[in-house]
């Protein structure tokens, strides 16, 4: 009898692939690990992990993918940032190791997770995402970690994180021509965000080009010293630069108008002086503009931009006189500060090409003079107006309020008439050191907001006569 040999490896082939599919459970070292995990956790009050119990599958528990052979590939657990019972207190155990096939782990907004930073994530060799943010992780960002050099983005931000930036991190962004020739192997961190943390120290001047980088967040540290030069080699595809809320100083580099790509710039508060590069006009792709709490000087450079969605050149020492014609063609702006920006327009001559987007407009300290009523009369999702020490000069019952207004700050200006019922609504109020009279509506704010006028009274001022 002739034995047909490829039939019989082809039943085999079929029962085993059978034998997989139904006996679909998760490798016993993914469970250990898992489990371990869940050991470390000491409060879950919103039972983030109730469906984790051992000897069930562990591919179906909340978090947990596995799409290579049934082994975890990624562990994902996100709590809520409104919802203040979404959180995970406890450390993360050193057992998650034995997930070898782990290709993200996401810990995000667990809030109370602390510890050190994982060393045991130097362990994988596919790890590609690490997004372990909005946490209570502390201690130093270990020197080494440029050895993670297969990752394509890594996100610490909000966690209490000390000491320097490891300077080895610059290896995590590079991909020169010698790395290509002699690994084959291309290295493509897209993300590197470690803001909201209290790193000190400069930033790494040791960038190197060729890199696919797209988003640098340092801000909200206390970084200091300048924007070193090595980080030109970012421009072609850098899309967020993000320096904010640190101590950085000295000019701002000429080499920032050769990102082209970039759409959000963020310097806001931080110890820069000088006047802005020429090349600053090449930036024709930026959106998002943040210069805000520095010491710039004028001239304001002429942009080429194309629509301009968020402003903030406030509290420098600049001296504008007008709103920039870019700003006010702009298509699609949805914010807009330029407090003490040396504005001396008449604001019932300022047309702006779109205000259907308008959700904030911020112009306190300048030499504004005439009426913000046909500017209001056409922003109808305005969520902020602030505009205190100017010289607006217009009746405040004639100022259109929309139901998403929360806050408008007019103090310190020559308004005149009623406070209108209609501001009563409001989160946050100051019409103080005007020309009002009469008798104020029912509110809730507090007689700072009221006092300097005319002749206003009643709550919280003293009772009309
Ligand atoms: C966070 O963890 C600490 C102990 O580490 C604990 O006292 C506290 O209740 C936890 N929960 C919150 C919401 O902070
Ligand atoms: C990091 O890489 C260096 C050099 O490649 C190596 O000597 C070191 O052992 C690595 N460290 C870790 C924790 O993998
Ligand atoms: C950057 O410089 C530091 C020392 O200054 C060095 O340890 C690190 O390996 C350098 N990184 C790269 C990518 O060259
Ligand atoms: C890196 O990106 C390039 C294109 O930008 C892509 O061809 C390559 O596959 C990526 N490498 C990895 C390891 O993902
Ligand atoms: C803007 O870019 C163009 C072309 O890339 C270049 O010729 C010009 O010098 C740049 N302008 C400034 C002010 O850097
Ligand atoms: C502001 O402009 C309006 C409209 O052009 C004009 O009526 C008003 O007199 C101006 N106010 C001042 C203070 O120049
Ligand atoms: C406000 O807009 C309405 C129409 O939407 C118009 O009738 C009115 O004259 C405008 N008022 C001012 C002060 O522009
Ligand atoms: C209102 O503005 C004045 C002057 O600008 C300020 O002193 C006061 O604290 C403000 N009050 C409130 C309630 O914002």
């Amino acid at each position: 009898m002739k034995f047909n040999f490829s039939l019989l490896l082809l039943f085999l082939f079929l029962s085993i692939s059978l034998l997989q599919l139904t006996s679909a459970a998760c490798h016993a070292d993914d469970e250990a690990a898992l489990l371990a995990f869940k050991s470390g956790i000491t409060q879950d009050p919103s039972g983030l992990l109730s469906s984790w119990k051992s000897g069930t599958d562990c591919c179906t528990w909340a978090g947990i993918n596995c799409l290579v052979n049934n082994r975890v590939t990624s562990l994902s657990l996100v709590g809520q940032p409104d919802k203040p019972n979404t959180f995970l207190t406890g450390t993360i155990s050193s057992t998650l190791v034995k997930l070898k096939y782990l290709d993200g782990i996401y810990l995000q907004n667990l809030k109370n997770l602390s510890g050190k930073f994982p060393d045991f994530l130097f362990g994988f060799s596919n790890l590609k995402y690490i997004y372990i943010e909005h946490n209570k992780l502390s201690g130093q960002i270990p020197a080494n970690i440029g050895n993670l050099t297969q990752l394509e983005a890594l996100s610490l931000s909000g966690n209490q994180f000390t000491g320097i930036i490891p300077s080895s991190i610059t290896k995590l962004i590079q991909l020169t021509q010698l790395n290509l020739d002699k690994m084959g192997k291309l290295k493509n961190l897209t993300l590197l965000s470690l803001d909201h943390n209290q790193l000190t120290g400069t930033i790494p001047n040791n960038f190197s080009s060729f890199t696919n980088l797209r988003i640098l967040r340092l801000s909200f540290n206390k970084l200091s010293g300048n924007i070193p030069s090595s980080i030109s080699l970012l421009a072609p595809k850098l899309q967020y630069l993000e320096l904010g809320h640190n101590a950085l100083s000295g000019k701002i580099p000429d080499f920032l108008g050769k990102f082209q790509a970039l759409d959000t710039l963020d310097l806001s508060r931080n110890k820069f002086s000088g006047t802005l590069p020429k090349s600053f006009g090449n930036l024709t792709k930026i959106f998002n503009l943040d210069l805000s709490y520095n010491s710039l000087n004028d001239p304001f450079p002429v942009m080429n931009v194309k629509g301009i969605e968020s402003l903030d050149l406030s509290y420098n020492n600049f001296h504008l006189k007008q709103i920039p014609k870019w700003v006010i063609s702009s298509p699609i702006i949805y914010s807009l500060k330029l407090a003490k920006c040396g504005l001396q327009l008449n604001l019932s001559e300022f047309q702006p090409a779109e205000t259907y987007f308008y959700d904030y407009i911020d112009l306190s300290g300048n030499e504004i003079s005439g009426s913000p009523v046909g500017l209001l009369n056409r922003t109808d999702y305005l969520v902020g107006f602030l505009a205190s020490g100017n010289k607006l000069k217009f009746d405040l019952e004639s100022l259109r309020i929309v139901k998403t207004l929360k806050t408008l700050d007019l103090s310190r200006n020559l308004v005149y008439g009623k406070v209108p019922k209609g501001v009563s609504g409001l989160e946050k109020l100051n019409v103080s050191y005007n020309h009002l009279c009469g008798q104020i509506p029912a509110n809730k704010f507090a007689a700072s907001a009221f006092v300097g006028n005319d002749c206003l009274c009643g709550s919280p001022l003293p009772p009309c006569k």
